[in-house]
């Protein structure tokens, strides 16, 4: 079992070392990366991916549990340690998704494929929401449904205890839950994320410049409680999408007014946020934004 990867810092575009000179994440972590286009991010986790050790444009060295990977040796082991969850992800093999299951549950030798596909096929439901059926052929699954049953892929067959995602946001698929499978099973997760949530759901975000680790952040007991509120909203308007999808009215009678304008979510998110000097109550409804006035001004 992997305990964890750790990242040696090499140089910046410049030439310039990096300032962060280290960077260790645990199984079961997930490390944001972040950064403006073209400040390395990609880079990074295309460092990881090839197990960089001091050859590639940035000179890092990756370590796996305190090992670099064997100088010369082309572990065929290794290759096995990391998988890519990648945006724009679709199957193009002509085969049944059952039949897929199968022959990688046969690959990595598992005991009772039959049960071990039925959870692949009831995770990557949960994640997409658009269910897919064993029979279903690969080629015909939707851009959601394809990285959500690669998700469910990841976590219950492979066993690669390192997961790279490239900018997951418009995945269509909950996100969310999909990090807190991944990270349940003990996997290393790094995440290129824009998305608030997401890379306050990581313990630690790495700000990329210039090609560079320019700083290491862990998220702060304060910042999970903003994501908390985020979190919140997100449900909201999960569920609002939820409705809006499926042809039903909101917020037309009084009662639901109550329900989708009202929403617990928005209120807290709002409370939060006036806690936070400069703090600014962005999404919040103008009754709560007016509550929460009040209580200040109390
Ligand atoms: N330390 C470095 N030294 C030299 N070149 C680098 C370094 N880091 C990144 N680059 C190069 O800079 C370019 C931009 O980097 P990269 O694609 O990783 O940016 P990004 O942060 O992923 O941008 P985007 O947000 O647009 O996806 C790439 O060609 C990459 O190989
Ligand atoms: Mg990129």
């Amino acid at each position: 079992m992997l305990g964890k990867i750790s990242i040696i810092g090499g140089l910046d575009k410049d030439g310039n070392p990096e300032k962060v000179q280290r960077l260790d994440i645990a199984a079961g972590e997930v490390l944001a990366v972040v950064g403006p286009t073209g400040s390395g991010k990609t880079q990074l986790i295309s460092d990881i991916e090839q197990y960089a050790d001091g050859e590639t444009l940035t000179g890092r060295t990756i370590l796996i549990d305190e090992q670099p990977m064997d100088q010369g040796s082309e572990d065929k082991e290794l290759r096995h340690l990391v998988a890519e969850v990648s945006q724009n992800m679709n199957f193009v093999i002509d085969m049944s998704i059952e039949e897929f299951l199968l022959m990688h549950a046969q690959v990595r030798a598992i005991n009772n494929p039959q049960k071990t596909i039925q959870k692949v096929l009831t995770i990557s439901n949960e994640l997409s929401g658009e269910p897919v059926f064993p029979t279903d052929n690969l080629t015909r699954l939707s851009g959601g449904q394809s990285r959500a049953l690669m998700v469910a892929d990841v976590a219950t067959i492979s066993n690669a205890p390192v997961v790279l995602i490239d900018e997951i946001e418009n995945a269509g698929i909950d996100r969310l839950k999909a990090l807190k499978i991944l990270t349940g099973q003990g996997k290393i997760v790094l995440l290129v994320s824009h998305d608030p949530t997401l890379i306050l759901m990581a313990r630690q975000r790495v700000i990329m410049k210039n090609g560079g680790m320019d700083k290491l952040y862990q998220t702060t007991v304060e910042e999970k409680k903003i994501l908390e509120g985020l979190i919140g909203q997100e449900k909201h308007f999960a569920s609002l999408r939820d409705h809006l999808r499926s042809g039903k009215r909101i917020g037309m009678k009084n009662e639901n007014k109550e329900e989708w304008y009202r929403g617990q979510s928005f209120g807290t998110l709002s409370a939060e946020y006036q806690q936070i000097p400069g703090g600014n109550a962005q999404g919040a409804r103008s009754e709560d934004a007016g509550e929460t006035r009040d209580r200040d001004s109390n």
